[in-house]
Order: structure tokens, then C-alpha cells, then sequence
């Protein structure tokens, strides 16, 4: 997870040929010249695209900037009118340079590699769009109890604008897809019903009506004791665990045929050595038998040292 991104010289030098981040996110050559990085120097089976998860609400009309050391701000969205606003007919012209990365990336990377395009999930985006920036997310979690009418529309629109995002990415080359529900674990078992179960399982329809052969992934984080429920929606083909989760118990928890993606402690691989060896050989024993991508449980740390990725592969790949 996050294996382009800063830990990576190469991607530095090309993100300060960047204006900003988003820029990068925005200009198809480079981005796709940053998709297919982790993949040229390690050899992977899979590239994600290159981009965010807030390029979508920035799609919609909400003005997104990303601040050094503080991470994604827009300004928050706190009223009805703001959310019936968000407007899904700028949507193909915002996201054509999106498209146009994919188009290249997939005519690029080798035919053996998967190429994952990815979006996040109603709940999250709606966290980054009424907070405004990360943290707590107060602002939406009393928006939920205090105004229900409000945060019920904004994650109906979100949703209807997540199938149309991930529709457009399949179109354009994308054979994955993945929902990122970063923040899923913030919301209690009705909520979660609500605001990240239900918009997921309408999201997850659209889309394998759509496109049966398209593998689904969905990443519910800290979801605990949720999921189970979640990796039982229909039409959901994997699910990534995060580094809380024990491969084990979640193994026993799933249907068989769902594929278990993770869940290595980034913390693991920023230290490497026999820490890292050791952890990553408790989840390869884990899963042994049971379909599994091995991956992160959260993203790669600027910090991290590309030799432990390396490393990383190469012990994976002999277990
Ligand atoms: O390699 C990849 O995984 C593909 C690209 C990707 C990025 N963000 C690039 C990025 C993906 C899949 C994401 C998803 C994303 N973005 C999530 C969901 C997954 C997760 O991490 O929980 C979320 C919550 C976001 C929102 C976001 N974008 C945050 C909170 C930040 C700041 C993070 C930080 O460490 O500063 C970003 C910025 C961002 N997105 C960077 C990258 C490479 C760093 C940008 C930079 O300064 O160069």
C-alpha cells in the first residue's frame, strides 16, 4: 500500500519537477511515470494508479490543496446546499487526465502485472470533506447524530459518484478495483451498517453488474469486530486487513474464497532485519492455504528504506 510515494528517490525527483502534489496527480505522463516506479525497481505483480483519494471530491467541485506536514485541507463542507453542489457532470472533464494515466500506465506495464484502480469509500471521503483535513473527524461524527438528513445525502451522492469514478477507471484499463475505507473503524456497529456497509454493498452491485470479471477489494479499516459482516457483502472479491487484524482469526472469520490482502506493519518494514523477516513469515504461515495477497496493513513510511522493500519481495517470495 502507498508503494510509490516518498520513500523512493526517484519519486522525489520527479515530484519536484511538480508544481505540487496534486499537479503530479493531475499531469497522466508523470503519474504514470510514478504508477509504474515501485513496479520497474522491485518487480511487483501489481501497480496501483497513481492518485488520491480526494481527487474525487476536488472532481466535484470542492477546492483541495495538500499542505507539507499536514496532509490533505479542504474547506468544510458542513450544509445541505454544499452537498446538493457537488456536482457529478464535472466529473469527466476533472478526471480525463486520471483516465489518460491509466490508458498509458496499462499500455506500459508488463502484461503479467495487474494494474489496480482505486477510490475511497463514501465514509472516509465524507470524513476529509466535512472535517476538512485529518484528525478526529468530530466535525463528522456529530454531524452524523446531529444531522442526519445532511450526512445521508452526502454519502448518497458520494456513492453515486464512487460508481461512476471506479465505472470510468474500468473503462479506461483499470482490472482491479479497490475502496479505501481508511477511517471505517471510527463508527459504531449501527453506523457502520449505515454509512460504510450499505454504501459499499450498492457500490460493489453497480459495479460487478457492470464488469463480472473485475476483481472488488475493499479495505474497511480498524473495522474489528465488523469484519466479518463486511467480507460478506456480496459481490466483494477481497479484503484488505489492517495491521490490527489477525490473519488467523479473520481467515477462520471469511467465506473461503474471499481473498485475504496484508498485513504487514509498515513499522516492520521501516525497521527490516529479522523483525521484518519474522513478521512477515507469521502472516505468509497464516494464510498459507487460503487465498492471500501479500501486501501492507497500511502504507508504506516515508522513512522506509527501498532496500527492506526489496528485501521484502525477495523473502516473500521464497516462503
Ligand atoms: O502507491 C499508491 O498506493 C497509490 C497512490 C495513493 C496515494 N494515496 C498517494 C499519496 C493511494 C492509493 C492513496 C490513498 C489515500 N489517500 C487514502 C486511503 C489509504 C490510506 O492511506 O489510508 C487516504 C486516506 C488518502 C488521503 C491522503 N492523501 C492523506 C491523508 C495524505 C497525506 C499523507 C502523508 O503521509 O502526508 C495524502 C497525500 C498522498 N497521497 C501522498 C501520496 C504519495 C503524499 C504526497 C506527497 O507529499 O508527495
Amino acid at each position: 500500500m502507498r508503494q510509490a510515494g516518498r520513500y523512493l528517490p526517484e519519486y522525489q525527483a520527479l515530484r519536484a519537477r511538480a508544481e505540487d502534489f496534486l499537479a503530479l496527480c493531475m499531469t497522466p505522463d508523470l503519474a504514470a511515470e510514478v504508477t509504474l516506479q515501485p513496479v520497474h525497481r522491485f518487480g511487483f505483480d501489481a501497480a496501483i494508479l497513481f492518485s488520491d483519494i480526494l481527487i474525487l471530491p476536488w472532481a466535484l467541485g470542492r477546492p483541495l490543496s495538500f499542505v507539507e506536514g499536514q496532509g490533505p485541507v479542504m474547506p468544510p463542507l458542513r450544509k445541505a446546499e454544499e452537498v446538493a453542489a457537488l456536482d457529478l457532470a464535472r466529473m469527466p472533464e476533472a478526471m480525463a487526465p486520471v483516465l489518460e494515466t491509466i490508458r498509458i500506465v496499462r499500455a506500459t506495464l508488463p502484461a503479467s502485472a495487474t494494474l489496480i484502480g482505486f477510490g475511497g469509500a463514501p465514509f472516509t471521503l465524507a470524513c476529509y470533506l466535512v472535517d476538512g483535513t485529518g484528525g478526529a473527524f468530530l466535525a463528522t461524527r456529530r454531524a452524523i447524530r446531529e444531522d442526519p438528513s445532511f450526512f445521508t445525502a452526502l454519502i448518497e451522492r458520494l456513492t453515486d459518484a464512487t460508481i461512476a469514478w471506479l465505472t470510468a477507471q474500468a473503462e479506461a484499463g483499470a482490472e482491479a478495483l479497490m475502496l479505501f475505507d481508511s477511517w471505517a473503524g471510527l463508527l459504531p456497529p449501527l453506523l457502520f451498517r449505515q454509512f460504510v456497509m450499505a454504501p459499499t454493498a450498492r457500490i460493489l452491485a453497480a459495479l460487478k453488474r457492470r464488469f463480472p470479471r473485475v476483481p472488488l477489494m475493499g479495505f474497511p479499516r480498524l473495522a474489528g469486530l465488523m469484519l466479518p459482516a463486511y467480507a460478506a457483502l456480496p459481490g466483494l472479491d477481497a479484503v484488505g486487513l489492517d495491521t490490527t487484524s489477525d490473519p488467523v482469526l479473520a481467515r477462520s472469520l471469511v467465506p473461503n474464497e474471499l481473498t485475504l490482502q496484508g498485513n504487514l506493519d509498515p513499522l516492520a518494514l521501516l525497521a527490516g532485519g529479522p523483525a521484518l523477516a519474522e513478521e512477515a513469515g507469521a502472516i505468509a504461515s497464516a494464510l498459507r492455504g487460503h487465498p492471500h495477497i501479500f501486501n501492507l496493513g497500511h502504507g508504506v513510511l516515508p522513512e522506509t528504506p527501498p532496500a527492506h522493500v526489496a528485501n521484502l519481495v525477495s523473502l516473500v517470495r521464497g516462503l
